[in-house]
């Protein structure tokens, strides 16, 4: 089959949503107040809708995709898996390696799959607004996209490095109507906290969802809404991992390597886990999970119960973490600034069902020109992390001589990043590698629970 784009048509977009829960090999932990109780639905439901509750808890399997999202997924789904020929041809390796394209979106990223269906569940219990925060601004771009479509207001907190080298981002998520401010902000006691402290703070993904959820929590019409990292937003991330699967049964692959890049876990955890099962019956499939250096939970954190934000205003949820004051160094995937991971995806790592590496950004961008020159498409900078694995074991193929099939999710494009492509490609991009007493010093700000 000489096909580049395997493409299914939309009356074969997946109906439901693949829950992963209902195969893991012990249940996750629950999330905890900070008194060590577990979190019930009551606690929840001043910040999110009954529906997504009771979607972050469920055992079901599968979870029926409702027709009026089928509808809006139809604006860009089902996503072309790509054949990328010329980047093997480029590395001369006998891999065959395959992207999912979710730059395809509106927003360009996979954050529209979960978007849409929050914004959804949101209005039909009759929140008039959604709070949010956003790192690379995908997310916010997303949201503000999402809200449009079910006429709510979206309100960002957008991580103020990211808010200062994307201003394109911004004005996107102001054309779907989105209002978009810098975090930490003076708008909320969580961000005026933080610049008390440091005026000069870059701010970080901790720092903006303790403002989202201190604007949800305080305004009766308003709910807040988390791009990533929650059991419901990997739920319905799993369109990806499902569309993949039945793309490659028509490309006659099974897949050897599995590759996603993780910031709190939702484009690896939606692609990835369809493929668990197949994994738990012994199937020799490697599912790695990709990471900045900088901001390398999985591979240097310990697997913990921690907040997911600087203000401790989220539950205690039990995941790999840095602890919830680490600010990363403002590297520019700022979607991958994250201290915490999905429990989801922390507790496959922890049983070994999936792997994880990390990478420094100068090599990162590297792997993005390399296949922006080969395939053409110009990457994110979170994206690039899983294609610079993808290179890597294409590499080990050549020197091992290997015919693995190789598939990766292309999370995101570019378009918004140029700064960061000028940096590197006039050399001034910095590789941070954490300092193992930075961690420590994190580290020691975890809570107890007995
Ligand atoms: C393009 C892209 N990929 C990946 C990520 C990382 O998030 P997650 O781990 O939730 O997929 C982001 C987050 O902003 C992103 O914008």
């Amino acid at each position: 089959m000489d096909d580049v784009k395997i493409l299914l048509s939309e009356s074969e977009l997946p109906q439901k949503w693949y829950n992963v829960q209902a195969d893991l090999p012990e249940p996750l932990k629950p999330p905890l107040k900070p008194n060590g109780t577990p979190v019930g639905p009551q606690d929840l439901s001043p910040i999110f809708p009954m529906e997504l509750i009771k979607q972050e808890v469920s055992q079901e399997r599968w979870i029926e995709i409702p027709d009026e999202l089928l509808d809006i997924y139809k604006l860009w789904r089902p996503s072309p898996l790509c054949r990328a020929r010329r980047l093997e041809k480029y590395l001369k390796t006998p891999a065959r390696i395959y992207f999912k394209n979710e730059s395809v979106s509106p927003a360009g990223s996979h954050k529209p799959n979960t978007a849409v269906a929050q914004a959804y569940y949101n209005k039909k219990a009759g929140i008039k607004r959604l709070a949010t925060e956003t790192g690379a601004g995908q997310w916010g771009s997303a949201l503000s996209f999402a809200c449009n479509l079910f006429g709510l207001k979206c309100t960002v907190y957008m991580v103020k490095v990211s808010y200062d080298q994307k201003p394109y981002r911004k004005f996107m998520m102001q054309v779907w109507g989105g209002k978009v401010f810098a975090s930490p902000s003076n708008l909320t006691q969580s961000g005026r906290v933080v610049l008390t402290k440091n005026p000069d703070s870059p701010g970080s993904l901790g720092i903006a969802i303790s403002e989202a959820v201190e604007d949800a929590a305080t305004h009766d019409d308003t709910n807040y809404s988390l791009g990533s990292v929650l059991n419901h937003v990997i739920l319905h991330q799993t369109i990806v991992g499902l569309e993949t699967q039945k793309q490659l049964k028509i490309a006659g692959e099974n897949p050897d390597i599995l590759i996603g890049c993780v910031g709190g876990g939702s484009n690896f955890g939606g692609f990835a886990a369809p493929f668990v099962p197949e994994k738990l019956k012994g199937k020799n499939i490697k599912i790695i999970a990709v990471e900045p250096t900088s901001c390398p939970t999985l591979t240097k954190g310990p697997f913990r119960y921690d907040y997911g934000d600087i203000a401790k205003l989220t539950p205690l949820l039990m995941m790999y973490t840095l602890g919830h004051s680490f600010v990363p160094p403002a590297i520019h995937a700022g979607g991958l600034r994250y201290h915490g991971m999905s429990p989801i995806v922390s507790l496959l790592f922890n049983k070994k069902i999936i792997e994880a590496v990390a990478y420094p950004q100068n090599t990162v961008f590297e792997a993005a020109v390399v296949f922006a020159k080969t395939e053409g498409i110009l990457p994110a900078p979170e994206t690039a992390h899983a294609i610079k694995c993808a290179i890597d074991e294409a590499i080990k193929c050549r020197e091992t001589k290997q015919e693995k099939c190789i598939v990766f999710n292309f999370s995101g494009h570019g378009h918004f990043d140029m700064a960061s492509y000028d940096k590197y490609l006039s050399g001034k991009l910095e590789d941070y590698e954490l300092p193992g007493e930075e961690i420590k010093k994190a580290l020691g700000e975890l809570p107890e629970i007995k």
